[in-house]
């Protein structure tokens, strides 16, 4: 039946000529479909615009793919099988590498490439020839400007709809994660040879400390001790050769007395070397004033104190960190510096408490981690250890300044461990 050919193949809305209304064909009586040509041509003028439609649509759907291929993230191409040729290269493509559209299509496949990749180049073109696809291939792709861009690429063996071979060409830039690789191999590098110096330290460290227990010993043994034992000698001696005249006496008592009391020095300084006691019983700035007086007296340097107001006291580790800081740093300026001033400073801060020794010396272009001495290491560790920071600065020829900033616990707890005071009075 006609009519019922008619109601299979008119799909959808159906158009009366009734002004622009529109009715469903469902609801048209099947003796109108029939009878009224004027549906017939309704009908026609529909299926054209079915078509129309499609068109439209392929032609939509045409242009988000060119859009997605020229914007896409990667860079694309199309190369030819047999002479490895581009022939069509999407806008990304052009934008990572500066090259005008019409120089890249033409060229060769390896021409687009770092000429120290060749090979790795060759061997994909092999996989993809033997399996279809090659994935993953690091390479460089070269730049109009001369300079290389790290690409991964990716590439399969297609066909289009005429039946022509080509090597669809995938690049994703890797730069930024070559560049976080490079960083992270860099750090690991950083981090195996502190590791090692941290064990070459760890080492000195020990034969530091040997050195120092063989020093002290060797000052008790070799030399204490030998002045003893010739003191015991001048006693025995005066007990066996009593001498003749009252003068005589005294001035061979009077010798005994200035070598014991030249003894009594020495021992003095041995043991204020091995540890302060002026830091315990009279604080920071005490134990800084003698350590200074005891230095210039040796040296010909000019050493200023400044303590500031309002020192809080020191719990004693601080104390002793600050001591042996400034102890450290003073022995580098005498030892090293050639210095004619010397500022040791320190103030009280927010949250802690900051000592600096700042000196007018040669200066030196700052420390290698490497090199044999201890003194700054040695600073740093004992800064570290209760929380604290150092900062060395220093240019040849503009002197050099050492400064520490340590925390100090809230109010009162320096008392709970036995706290040293430094009397800002007497600064
Ligand atoms: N105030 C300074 N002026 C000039 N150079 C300095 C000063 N302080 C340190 N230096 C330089 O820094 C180097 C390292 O100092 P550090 O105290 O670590 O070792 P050291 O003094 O050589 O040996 P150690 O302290 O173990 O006896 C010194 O050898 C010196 O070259
Ligand atoms: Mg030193």
């Amino acid at each position: 039946m006609p009519g019922a050919a008619l109601v299979l193949h008119a799909r959808y809305v159906v158009r009366r000529r009734l002004g622009t209304r529109e009715i469903p064909r469902s609801r048209i009586p099947p003796a109108a479909l029939h009878s009224d040509p004027g549906m017939v041509k309704t009908r026609e003028a529909d299926t054209d615009q079915r078509r129309l439609r499609s068109l439209q649509a392929l032609e939509a759907a045409r242009a988000r793919y060119e859009n997605l291929y020229q914007d896409a993230p990667d860079m694309f191409a199309s190369v030819t099988v047999d002479s490895e040729r581009v022939v069509q290269c999407n806008a990304t493509l052009l934008r990572a590498t500066g090259f005008r559209r019409n120089e890249v299509i033409g060229r060769r496949l390896d021409d687009l490439h770092d000429a120290g990749c060749a090979a790795d180049l060759a061997r994909a073109l092999d996989r993809v020839r033997a399996d279809g696809r090659a994935g993953d291939v690091e390479l460089r792709l070269r730049r109009q400007d001369g300079k290389l861009l790290d690409v991964s690429l990716s590439m399969a063996l297609i066909r289009d709809e005429r039946q022509n071979y080509y090597y669809r060409s995938i690049w994703r830039d890797v730069t930024d994660r070559k560049r976080a690789e490079d960083a992270l191999r860099r750090k690991q590098a950083e981090l195996e040879r502190s590791q090692a110096e941290l064990q070459a330290l760890a080492g000195r460290l020990l034969t530091a400390q040997d050195d120092e227990r063989r020093r002290i010993s060797r000052e008790l043994h070799d030399d204490v001790n030998q002045r003893l034992a010739m003191l015991t000698l001048d006693v025995e001696s005066l007990q066996t050769r009593v001498p003749r005249s009252p003068r005589e006496t005294a001035e061979r008592l009077g010798v005994i007395r200035d070598r014991l009391v030249e003894l009594s020095d020495d021992v003095h300084g041995l043991a204020y070397g091995l540890h302060p006691s002026v830091l315990d019983h009279l604080g920071l700035e005490a134990a800084l004033r003698s350590h200074i007086s005891d230095l210039q007296r040796r040296e010909s340097i000019r050493i200023e104190l400044r303590v500031g107001d309002h020192v809080k006291p020191l719990v004693p580790e601080v104390a002793a960190c600050l001591y042996r800081v400034a102890q450290a740093a003073l022995r580098n300026v005498v030892k090293h510096a050639r210095a004619r001033r010397v500022t040791v400073d320190v103030k009280p801060t927010a949250g802690g408490i900051r000592l600096s020794v700042s000196d007018d010396g040669v200066g030196f272009a700052g420390p290698t981690r490497s090199s044999a001495g201890l003194g700054i290491v040695g600073m740093q560790e004992r800064v570290r250890l209760v929380g604290g920071r150092f900062e060395l600065t220093s240019q040849v020829g503009e002197g050099s300044c050492v400064t520490v900033w340590v925390p100090l616990p809230e109010d009162g707890a320096g008392e709970k461990h036995g706290e040293t005071t430094a009397d800002p009075a007497g600064g």
